[in-house]
């Protein structure tokens, strides 16, 4: 130690320190570079290319689909050129898988970038869980952490991203929709990773065709039905890590449930769903998730009616199979929510799959579901379709 203090530091570990300086700003280095190059068409918006990205996209050649899967032919519904006095709201929650990083991108390019505002509103988050086996890499990590800081777009349900925990995830949804005081939008809406929605014409469908309903002050459900029996009651705790476990049910008169393609629920009944104590049953295992939403509705309602019939079933054998029940209701008073059943605005893309539920795409065509990334980029540049999003000049993002 010298007489003002300063250590004198031999060569060798002068060199070592160097060493450790420069090993340390190559790690940074690097670490900045994969942040950039982990995903593509990033990197191009992050250098101020966006406009030539959007038009490539428009200029990609299209899936040949043939008529029978789409198909614009007249009449064009006048409510496509009829625009809105009021915006409407949407709080939109996406069901997606941790690691479906490109997935979330396309929707984020076709369906979400410039929906105009003068019809709706989009406040919207992709849906995911915890990954089974942590981040799994170093690049799955890297591709994370900047989907935050570039997006903020992500919100994480405290539950491991299985099927099995798609009904919590469900919940965690509309949790996040009933956030904000439901006086502040018209609809939560919940939608797969695989839909692809045309929200000018979603928003102008529902208002125009539809001039009663007024989802801030009148229980709503919009979607395409299928029908089902059960009615649950909420028996699993919340991280319980048991993954078979299930709400116990009980077999009740057939209802309309939304099918997963998607569906929006109306600011007034979501703000009841999520109020109700204790929760509503919300541990129903994959591939009920979706049906778990309209037994709900339906609990609402039947059972307040004393003259309808519930039994159990072979599962909730205790007491045995087939012995009548009286389920609790969920709150005092019986709640009548008015169903929307749209089999033309939302449906499957044609396969070779029957679903059951395939229509063809055309002008009423509001969601469209089991689509792939390279068919939902081909039906943003569809001719017909463009007119629907304003084009955005992709602003040139700083570069940290
Ligand atoms: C990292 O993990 C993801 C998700 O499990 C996987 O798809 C990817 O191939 C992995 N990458 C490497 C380099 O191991
Ligand atoms: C929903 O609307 C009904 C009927 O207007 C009203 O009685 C109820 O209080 C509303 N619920 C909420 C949560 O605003």
């Amino acid at each position: 130690m010298s007489r003002f203090g300063v250590k004198s530091i031999s060569l060798p570990r002068l060199l070592n320190r160097r060493i450790l300086l420069f090993l340390c700003a190559v790690v940074f280095l690097y670490v900045l570079r994969l942040f950039y190059l982990s995903d593509g068409s990033e990197l191009q918006l992050q250098l101020g290319k966006g406009e030539e990205n959007v038009k490539e996209e428009e200029n990609r050649p299209s899936i040949p689909w043939g008529p029978e899967t789409i198909s614009f032919d007249p009449p064009r519904p006048a409510y496509l050129d009829t625009p809105l006095v009021e915006p409407m709201v949407i709080r939109l929650a996406i069901i997606s898988h941790v690691f479906e990083f490109e997935r979330r991108q396309v929707l984020r390019d076709t369906v979400l970038r410039g929906v105009p505002e003068s019809d709706v509103h989009i406040e919207y988050k992709f849906i995911i869980g915890n990954p089974k086996e942590g981040l799994g890499n170093w690049t799955t990590w890297l591709q994370r952490t900047k989907e935050d800081w570039v997006y903020g777009d992500v919100h994480t349900v405290p539950v491991t991203d299985i099927p099995e925990r798609l009904s919590e995830k469900r919940f965690g949804a509309l949790k996040w929709a009933d956030s904000v005081p439901h006086t502040e939008y018209d609809y939560s809406m919940t939608m797969d990773s695989d839909t692809f929605c045309r929200f000018q014409a979603l928003a102008r469908r529902i208002t125009h065709t539809q001039p009663k309903l007024a989802p801030r002050t009148q229980p709503i459900l919009i979607g395409r039905m299928g029908d089902h029996v059960t009615y649950f009651k909420n028996t699993v705790p919340d991280g319980n890590i048991n993954e078979k476990d299930e709400d116990d049910y009980v077999r009740g008169p057939w209802y309309p449930y939304p099918l997963g393609i998607g569906y929006m629920l109306s600011s007034n009944i979501t703000h009841t769903l999520m109020n109700i104590s204790p929760p509503l049953p919300h541990h129903v295992i994959y591939p009920s998730d979706d049906v778990m939403i309209g037994s709900w509705i339906a609990g609402l309602r039947n059972f307040h009616d004393p003259t309808i019939k519930f039994e159990t079933t072979e599962r909730s054998s205790n007491p045995p199979p087939l012995t009548p029940v009286k389920p609790t209701p969920y709150l005092p008073y019986r709640i009548d929510t008015e169903v929307v059943n749209d089999v033309n605005g939302w449906h499957d893309i044609k396969s070779a799959r029957e679903s059951g539920t395939e229509g063809r795409i055309g002008w009423e065509t509001v969601c469209v579901h089991r689509m792939k990334a390279p068919e939902m980029r081909a039906l943003r540049a569809r001719e017909e379709l463009k007119g629907e999003w304003e084009d955005v000049i992709v602003k040139k993002q700083q570069v940290y």
